[in-house]
């Protein structure tokens, strides 16, 4: 991942440039994390640039700024146009899109009543999150010994960004031992999600997932998949998943915007299935791809097309 070839930032209403979008060290948020945010992807399409579920990510994000009162200043038309404007004066075909709500610099008690709310939008090209050759033949994961922190003590459902250090510190653990990718469990023991992806399973040609109630942030990618699972024909089940579920789960398959479909083959080196991308799994894989590419007509009021260059001098 680099950001080498971003050289716009959209801040508050203007486009800048990225070596000015600078923040001061006294931001509310830089000290306690007190901002909502949220991870979109533009995909390359029969049409041209394409953003996917732009409005399901925008509507998370002010959801997520409601729980934290932030008041975003601007209307979410707006930041649908800005989203699209960031694209394009970067000339990005295909990008990550990092819409970001934060308390800025007025005060650093608790209390950010004071602080104005700033917005930022980064675009950068980013490739497949757990590597390509994660998404085709699954990446190797460990239980994390962090558990997710339950939603009485911070609303999972909402993306902020101090809550990401509970992440942080998983998915460091998880790599420091070798692995690809974190899976936290909830306070129950019950399966919660990975540090940045919900979770999958595949059993008897039926698909089984959890929900908000262990803790989860409920994906925007979930939520496609959830459809075109059913579109596929196959049955999904919603309920708690235990770590027996799991090993004993034919396939396994993490969802996120990052993450896209990415197969997990091996929990703590135990064998999930055939210890590769099993068949369920590619087919919505390949169902998930073709809709973000616009292949597939069914989907396309998922994506939003960016249109027209705009030039900026
Ligand atoms: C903790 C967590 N869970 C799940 C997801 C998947 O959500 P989405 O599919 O909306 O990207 C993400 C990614 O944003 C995440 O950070």
């Amino acid at each position: 991942m680099s950001f080498s070839q971003t050289r716009w930032v959209w801040r508050n209403g203007e486009i800048i440039r990225w070596e000015d979008a600078n923040t001061h060290v006294s931001v509310h948020a830089l000290h306690y994390g007190s901002g909502v945010f949220e991870g979109i992807r533009c995909y390359e399409t029969v049409n041209g640039p394409a953003v996917f579920r732009l409005d399901a990510h925008l509507d998370r994000l002010y959801q997520s700024a409601d729980v934290y009162g932030i008041e975003i200043p601007y209307s979410q038309s707006t930041l649908t146009e800005a989203v699209c404007e960031i694209i394009q004066v970067n000339e990005f075909k295909s990008c990550y899109v990092r819409p970001l709500c934060y308390y800025g610099s007025s005060s650093l008690g608790l209390n950010p009543a004071l602080c104005p709310v700033e917005v930022v939008i980064l675009t950068w090209p980013w490739a497949a999150y757990l590597g390509a050759e994660g998404l085709e033949k699954g990446v190797r994961v460990t239980v994390s010994p962090w558990l997710k922190f339950h939603s009485k003590m911070i609303p999972t459902t909402a993306k902020a960004c101090g809550q990401y250090l509970n992440s942080v510190l998983a998915v460091r653990d998880a790599v420091r031992r070798g692995f690809d990718e974190a899976l936290l469990l909830d306070a129950e023991g019950n399966i919660a999600e990975g540090s940045g992806e919900n979770l999958f399973l595949v059993r008897d040609n039926k698909l089984l997932t959890n929900d908000e109630q262990h803790s989860i942030l409920l994906g925007v990618t979930r939520d496609a998949v959830l459809r075109i699972a059913d579109d596929l024909g196959y049955e999904t089940k919603v309920r708690a998943l235990t770590l027996d579920d799991l090993l004993g789960a034919e396939e396994a398959f993490f969802t996120g915007t990052a993450a896209e479909v990415t197969p997990v083959r091996e929990v703590d080196n135990q064998v999930i299935g055939v210890g590769r991308r099993g068949p369920v799994t590619a087919r919505i894989q390949e169902a998930f791809f073709a809709a973000t590419a616009g292949r597939d007509e069914r989907y396309r009021d998922w994506l939003h097309v960016v249109e027209h260059p705009v030039v900026v001098v």
